[in-house]
């Protein structure tokens, strides 16, 4: 086992982490924490590559092909900090010998609630009400007042049925009434859609055209990249929504502004954004948009537990075992 001078694995997180984990992984590690928090740089991830024996990174540090070609490459293992690992060239990866890890399931049930909550804002005009109360141009109670969409009993079309689109099925059936569609090119299997009460559609194009709050729950990968794109929202319904916590980069946010913007679709509730932490300028000043800072997993429950799975992940790796959430 590679080790740092106290004998133990050297680990540098790019991020700081909920205390209870940045503990565990003082005990665990020579740990090498971001202690003003500050966004690594690419030169800051290439010097952990050449000397650590493994790298925490989150959804913000792209650890690309370029980067892992680094010589020499000290790193034996990225036990990212997430439950999506698109911000790491996998491929590169492994042809380096470098084991990816993510954490799975910790997140699920506080990344469902976030769709839940941003098709709730949406439909019911939560931001819009909030801006106005605290503009203090609320004038009060009247029967025409900020009338919003009724959420329960419609047509939920999920794009992706794995763990977190399978937590939105239940919510949205149980909570809500919803009658739920969905496509995803590897279901889960026939047992747990029939459990769940979920209808498959055989494209995306079909959910797409009947749904009245599509859902995204996909990993962002090159087949999903700008999956919906300007001919895709012209399928939606005038009066549908479009929810999207997964990435960003899976919906074109140009086609999306101009879509919002001609009245193709009623409005967006976005807590991921193509350009992070960018957001293009017109959705700001869009009332019918409801917007999230990529929050999907941000409660002390989640955090804390995705990175004592992260160090749980590297444990077993230091150990000789194979890591659980081994991605590549
Ligand atoms: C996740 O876990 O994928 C969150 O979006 C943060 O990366």
């Amino acid at each position: 086992m590679s080790a740092g001078r106290s004998g133990r694995p050297t680990v540098v997180f790019t991020r700081r982490l909920p205390s209870p984990a940045e503990e565990q992984a003082a005990r665990d590690f020579d740990a090498r924490l971001n202690a003003d928090d500050h966004t690594f740089t690419p030169v800051e991830i290439a010097d952990a590559l050449r000397t650590a024996d493994a790298l925490v990174p989150t959804v913000t540090d792209k650890v690309t092909a370029q980067l892992l070609g680094t010589e020499p490459l000290k790193v034996r293992i990225i036990a990212n900090y997430g439950v999506g690992f698109n911000n790491i060239d996998t491929g590169a990866a492994k042809a380096r010998g470098v084991v990816v890890t993510n954490t799975p399931d910790v997140l699920t049930e506080d990344t469902a609630d976030d769709a839940i909550l941003l098709m709730l804002m949406v439909a019911r005009r939560g931001g819009e009400g909030e801006r106005e109360v605290r503009a203090k141009t609320w004038t009060g109670w009247r029967p025409t007042h900020m009338l919003g969409t009724r959420v329960s009993g419609k047509t939920l079309g999920l794009i992706g049925l794995g763990r977190i689109g399978r937590a939105v099925a239940h919510r949205a059936r149980h909570g809500f009434d919803m009658r739920v569609i969905f496509h995803d090119p590897y279901p889960p299997p026939p047992a747990v859609v029939a459990e769940l009460g979920a209808e498959p559609r055989a494209s995306v194009d079909d959910v797409l055209r009947e749904a009245d709050f599509v859902s995204l729950h996909s990993p962002a990968t090159p087949e999903t990249h700008h999956l919906i794109d300007a001919r895709r929202l012209g399928l939606m319904k005038r009066g549908a929504f479009l929810i999207n916590n997964a990435r960003g980069d899976i919906v074109d946010e140009a086609a999306l502004v101009a879509a919002l913007k001609q009245g193709t679709i009623a409005g967006a509730g976005l807590d991921v954004f193509e350009r992070e932490p960018t957001v293009s300028p017109e959705l700001l000043t869009m009332n019918n948009v409801v917007l999230l800072p990529h929050i999907g997993s941000a409660t002390h429950e989640s955090r804390v537990a995705m990175g004592l799975r992260a160090l749980d992940n590297l444990k077993t790796f230091f150990a000789g075992a194979p890591p659980r959430d081994r991605v590549a």
